[in-house]
């Protein structure tokens, strides 16, 4: 999975001629550049995910052992280095979780059925009746994330393109001068049976009275916009919707929290590149680096606790340079490793995150989403090398790439199968890797009026608003309305 940056080390001859210094100092430029561009993120980045609470009956969907679990190598990876402006928020304790596997006997989920079942404070929900909740669960009797992808042109997308103030420039594809819109019309559709229409008013009642809270990297943040586009369409008001500190989305910024003043709930970001701690090494000579915590949670965990629906994810990040070379990097306890694998330090990391998960958070009341890794597509080369994924302008809709499932994914399926908390995987891998057609590529940014349009870096890794991210945020409303069925049956 790791994306080996090959770092050409310049030779240096005895006697330094005019083109030895001529490439000497392009290299301690290029050095320092680097530097630069690494220095300039948030070298504290956390996510402060609390997760909230919904009921969190078994599932019948969640978590099928994975049987055919062919290993493809990891297509690639995300670039991009959030320049960070800094979390002001978070007090920064420090707080160990041990990661010791002492009691992880499957307490089976048995006992949790019987109080966790009224939905919202006595409201009547759509599906309350005994005949809807039995039709809803006939209906969601299959794999959700089996399936393909197709047009729908009635009734999608379901917000129109620009038309979301929520959506930030990086993604806001057909305001930055993308063309073609196919990719926004197409719909979801599982083999087995048929996702539930998606209804912003409904979903927002089901939020009653709750907080909902995206946790990870960029990606995440990516779908937090799109949920909270898509929610914004229920209401015939949108001014009843605001950031409580009046912050406009962007990515410098680590957390982000929406208030529905309706419907009394609210759905945040925090933003945590990966879910563990990350922090700073001071060097004996000056300066320092950035270090790696695989064994304590990440900083923000404090906001995590509060939330009663909580959405994970990473992935991306863990093949950037220093992530994938692991180079006085990686850490558990005080111990520094010179070297350490980076598949192994995920490995852990998840572990510590799952750990911390079946320890704080309240399978009564609190539900969690793990969202699983999101395709990159690009051809030609990397996302630092030249890799693209422009004119692509249809799905993938057959071929061996449909079937690419990472390293990374199965590793965080054994990690939650170990829980005791019934942590519900949003299985979205194969339903992206139909999407070549879904990424911003060069329409990142306004590029209209430009007469030369650069391709030389493209981002093949996030997706454009509207598209692909909804379809997760429905696969969130399909698990919502089967779990808030089961807790009532
Ligand atoms: C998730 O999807 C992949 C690819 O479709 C599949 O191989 C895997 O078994 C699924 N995992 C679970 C837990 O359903
Ligand atoms: C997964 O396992 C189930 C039951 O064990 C089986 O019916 C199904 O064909 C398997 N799927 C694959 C892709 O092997
Ligand atoms: C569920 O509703 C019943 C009555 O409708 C009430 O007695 C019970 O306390 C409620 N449980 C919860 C967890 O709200
Ligand atoms: C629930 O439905 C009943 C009758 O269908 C109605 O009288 C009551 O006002 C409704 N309650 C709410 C909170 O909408
Ligand atoms: C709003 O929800 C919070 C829980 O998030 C609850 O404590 C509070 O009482 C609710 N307020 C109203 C007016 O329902
Ligand atoms: C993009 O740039 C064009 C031309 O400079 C401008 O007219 C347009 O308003 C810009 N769009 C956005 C969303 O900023």
């Amino acid at each position: 999975m790791a994306s080996s940056s090959s770092s050409s080390s310049s030779s240096h001859k005895n006697r330094p001629s005019v083109s030895t210094l001529f490439f000497l100092t392009l290299f301690l430029l290029s050095a320092f550049l680097f530097i630069f561009f690494f220095r300039n993120r948030d070298p504290a980045l956390t996510l402060r995910s609390d997760l909230l609470l919904l009921h969190p009956p078994p599932l019948s969907i969640h978590v099928h052992p994975p049987n055919n679990t062919q290993t493809q190598p990891e297509t690639e990876t995300e670039p991009e280095a959030e320049s960070a402006v800094a979390t002001p928020t978070d007090t920064d304790t420090d707080t160990k979780i041990s990661v010791d596997n002492t009691d992880d006997t499957q307490a089976e989920s048995d006992a949790q059925d019987e109080n966790t079942v009224n939905g919202s404070n006595g409201d009547n929900d759509s599906s309350d009746t005994d005949d809807e909740v039995g039709a809803v669960k006939k209906q969601l009797d299959c794999d959700l994330y089996s399936g393909t992808w197709v047009k729908d042109e009635g009734n999608y997308p379901i917000y129109k393109p620009s038309s979301c103030p929520y959506v930030d420039e990086a993604y806001d594809c057909q305001a930055n001068g993308r063309k073609d819109s196919d990719y926004t019309k197409w719909r979801w559709k599982p083999h087995g049976c048929d996702l539930p229409r998606f209804s912003p008013t409904d979903f927002l009642k089901r939020l009653r009275g709750k907080r909902l809270m995206l946790v990870g990297d960029s990606m995440n943040r990516n779908q937090f916009e799109s949920i909270l586009c898509m929610l914004r369409e229920g209401l015939q008001d949108k001014t009843k919707m605001y950031e409580i500190h009046g912050y406009k989305i962007t990515k410098g910024r680590g957390y982000f929290v929406f208030k529905f003043e309706d419907y009394n709930c609210t759905v945040e970001f925090v933003r945590s590149h990966f879910l563990v701690r990350e922090g700073v090494r001071v060097k004996a000579q000056g300066g320092s680096n950035p270090t790696l915590s695989i064994d304590r949670i990440d900083k923000t965990f404090r906001r995590w606790k509060k939330a009663d629906i909580l959405v994970f994810n990473t992935g991306h990040w863990w093949t950037h340079g220093k992530t994938a070379r692991g180079v006085n990097y990686y850490k558990e306890g005080d111990q520094l490793y010179p070297k350490f694998d980076a598949v192994e330090a995920y490995r852990r990391a998840i572990k510590t995150w799952a750990k911390w998960i079946d320890h704080n958070i309240n399978p009564k009341k609190q539900i969690v989403y793990y969202r699983g890794y999101s395709s990159a597509h690009f051809r030609g080369g990397d996302w630092d090398s030249g890799g693209s994924c422009n004119g692509e302008i249809e799905p993938v809709l057959s071929g061996s790439i449909l079937d690419n499932y990472p390293l990374k994914m199965k590793i965080v399926e054994e990690a939650i199968q170990g829980m005791k908390f019934p942590v519900t995987l949003l299985n979205v891998t194969r339903m992206t890797n139909f999407r070549k057609d879904g990424h911003p590529s060069v329409y990142g940014r306004n590029v209209t009026g430009l007469k030369r349009v650069s391709t030389r870096r493209q981002d093949c890794s996030h997706w454009c608003l509207p598209g692909v991210p909804d379809a997760w945020n429905e696969l969130i409303y399909a698990n919502l309305v089967l779990q808030q069925a089961n807790s009532r049956s």
